[in-house]
């Protein structure tokens, strides 16, 4: 079972930086922006309103929200950790708060400082409260298949959370492979059994590709109906918290894969040789294959 389409969310400016060492000017990072848009991007997570002290390299992310171009038919996102981020991010205009926390309550700890279920409880009030001010949400669940500290994450814990931003109203759900390690066979059967409970769920995947799985885990995911995935240019990104997170997959290998099988993207693969180009050349090293 193979969709017509599916849909790429570009996550280079947040989770392609966070992890950088060198910080990149917002005018550098526009630039790269203007690339991913010229490109046929049209859903972008931007930055992250995170303290400057826990993510460095986002800590223009203020400065980046006010001159990001306004696009018809452009989706801008960010992350937000917590209610100092969500007065933040209200005070601009980018479209969708993302809200993270990770099913394994131990990278949860390393990540939020608190457990998943103090985290639960924070982010379906700032579900709640997003809402209420009429603006898109996104819930984010990190180490939705395998935790770098305990192994393999039961099923129901991820459907648990999943429940919980659903009955608070979030928008749609992204499942995150945070370090690469989740098998097609998992991804397949976790994100069919969210389908099955959640027919009408927007359901994305965040994949990492440190063993060279992603290709086959979107694979899993499309056959299990999901058909909204997050790429990197040059395959950049990692979080700082998960020892062992290099690279989300690629966004140009990504498209290729997909336009090969006559999955359409909306994204000019020529025009990625020189975004992965640009963004290796920011960070000053090569990732990209
Ligand atoms: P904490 O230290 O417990 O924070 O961290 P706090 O609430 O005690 O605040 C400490 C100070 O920071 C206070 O200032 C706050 O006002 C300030 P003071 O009163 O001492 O002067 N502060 C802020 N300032 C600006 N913006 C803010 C903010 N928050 C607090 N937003 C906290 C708790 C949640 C803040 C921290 O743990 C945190 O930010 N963690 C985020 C870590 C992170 O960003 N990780 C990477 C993203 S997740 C990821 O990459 C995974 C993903 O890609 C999916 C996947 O791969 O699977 C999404
Ligand atoms: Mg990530």
């Amino acid at each position: 079972n193979f969709p017509e389409k599916v849909s790429i969310r570009d996550v280079t400016l947040r989770d392609g930086l966070q992890n950088e060492s060198v910080f990149i000017e917002a005018e550098n990072k526009l630039g790269g922006l203007n690339e991913i848009i010229d490109a046929g991007f049209r859903r972008i997570e931007v930055t992250s309103f995170v303290h400057p002290k826990w993510v460095p390299a986002l800590s223009d992310a203020d400065e980046l929200a006010k001159r990001l171009p306004k696009i018809p038919g452009i989706q801008y996102d960010a992350l937000v950790p917590n209610i100092k981020g969500l007065e933040r991010f209200l005070k601009t205009n980018i479209d969708t708060a993302v809200f993270f926390l990770s099913a394994s309550t131990k990278h949860n700890e390393a990540n939020l400082n608190r457990t998943t279920n103090e985290s639960l409880v924070h982010v379906s009030d700032l579900i709640s409260k997003t809402r209420s001010h009429n603006r898109k949400t996104m819930g984010a669940v990190a180490t939705a298949f395998v935790c770098p500290y305990a192994g393999e994450v039961p099923y129901q814990e991820v459907e648990r959370i999943v429940t919980t931003m659903v009955e608070n109203g979030v928008d749609e759900v992204g499942l995150g492979d945070t370090i690469g390690k989740a098998t097609p066979k998992m991804i397949y059967e976790y994100c069919s059994r969210i389908k099955d409970k959640y027919p009408d769920l927007t359901l994305s995947l965040h994949l990492h590709d440190t063993y060279g799985y992603a290709l086959a885990n979107i694979i899993a995911g499309i056959q299990s109906g999901v058909y909204i995935y997050d790429t990197a240019q040059a395959g950049l990104g990692g979080c700082p918290y998960a020892p062992g997170a290099p690279g989300n997959v690629q966004a140009s290998q990504v498209v290729n894969f997909l336009e090969r099988q006559g999955i359409e993207t909306g994204i000019d693969i020529d025009k990625l040789k020189n975004t992965d180009q640009m963004f290796q050349d920011m960070v000053k090293k090569q990732t990209s294959v």
